[in-house]
């Protein structure tokens, strides 16, 4: 009788995982310069994605990896860097008086998060934790069709789902339950200008920040790729070596045996 009560708890549990990880939604498959092996990054819609970041992302998300020197990497110029480094206020310290002090950032800084600590970013979050944004597209399965889907896959709550309080309803976000504290972040087309012209609709603007994330995520994505290409080539170089080699080979040994 307690086994069979012990099946019936375990056929439950077992049931109700399969019901948690259908929960959610799988991530839209979206197209990216950087797939496949001999994947590139695209540039502009990084530089464009950084624009994303930096005008809505950062209100409540840090990237601590990244240096404003980084930037220069993705196409500013160092000037460019230099002063956008200086628009930030550091905190600095101790000077000869023990007292901590501010001063403008130089690009050698990392590039700094809205708060000072979790703490201070859970407080302005309803409890809730805005994760450091530089490596989410590793620390996510199929990271950067996730990040995509989650900015895109806000959506109004079927009839007579619970919504708890300060949350928003999603089917794609991996902690489960359709529902995350982040407030949609965008929201409407144009909300930023890029210096490009391209058109700022939802779709490109996920895009673009998708992009950034992908490239703050493994900046040396690139090289990772070309030495992996040149090592291919390099192996089926020597591999069709070797087969003429092996036949030269077995061909003087059979000729030996044949004169023999
Ligand atoms: C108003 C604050 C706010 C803004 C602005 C914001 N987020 Fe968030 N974000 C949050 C909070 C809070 C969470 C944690 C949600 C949770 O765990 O329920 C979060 C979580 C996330 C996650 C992690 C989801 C997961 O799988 O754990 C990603 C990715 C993310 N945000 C991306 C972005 C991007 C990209 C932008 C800019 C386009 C952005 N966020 C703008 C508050 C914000």
């Amino acid at each position: 009788m307690k086994s069979i009560k012990g099946i019936v708890i375990l056929i439950i549990l077992f049931f109700n995982n399969v019901e948690a990880s259908e929960d959610i939604m799988p991530p839209k498959k979206m197209h990216w310069a950087f797939d496949s092996v001999t994947g590139k990054f695209d540039y502009e819609s990084i530089q464009r994605g950084f624009k994303v970041y930096k005008e809505v992302c950062s209100a409540c998300h840090a990237v601590k990896h990244l240096n404003f020197r980084n930037l220069e990497v993705i196409g500013f110029s160092a000037d460019q860097v230099k002063s956008l480094a200086a628009g930030y206020d550091i905190q600095d310290g101790p000077n000869d008086e023990g007292q901590m002090f501010k001063r403008p950032g130089r690009p050698s800084d990392p590039i700094p998060g809205p708060y000072a600590n979790d703490k201070e970013a859970r407080a302005s979050n309803n409890g809730a934790l805005p994760p450091d944004l530089s490596l989410i597209i590793k620390a996510r399965e199929n990271g950067a069709n996730y990040v995509y889907s989650l900015l895109t896959g806000f959506q109004t709550p079927p009839e007579g789902f619970k919504l708890g309080e300060n949350m928003h309803y999603n089917p794609y976000f991996a902690g489960g339950g359709r529902q995350l504290a982040m407030t949609p972040p965008l929201v409407s087309k144009g909300q930023v200008e890029f210096d490009d012209g391209t058109e700022a609709t939802i779709d490109q603007m996920a895009h673009d920040v998708v992009n950034f994330l992908q490239w703050a995520a493994e900046p040396e994505m690139e090289e990772r790729k070309s030495i992996g290409l040149r090592v291919l080539v390099f192996v089926g170089i020597l591999g069709v070596m070797m087969w003429f080699a092996n036949k030269a080979v077995w061909s003087n040994i059979k000729k030996n045996k044949q004169d023999n």
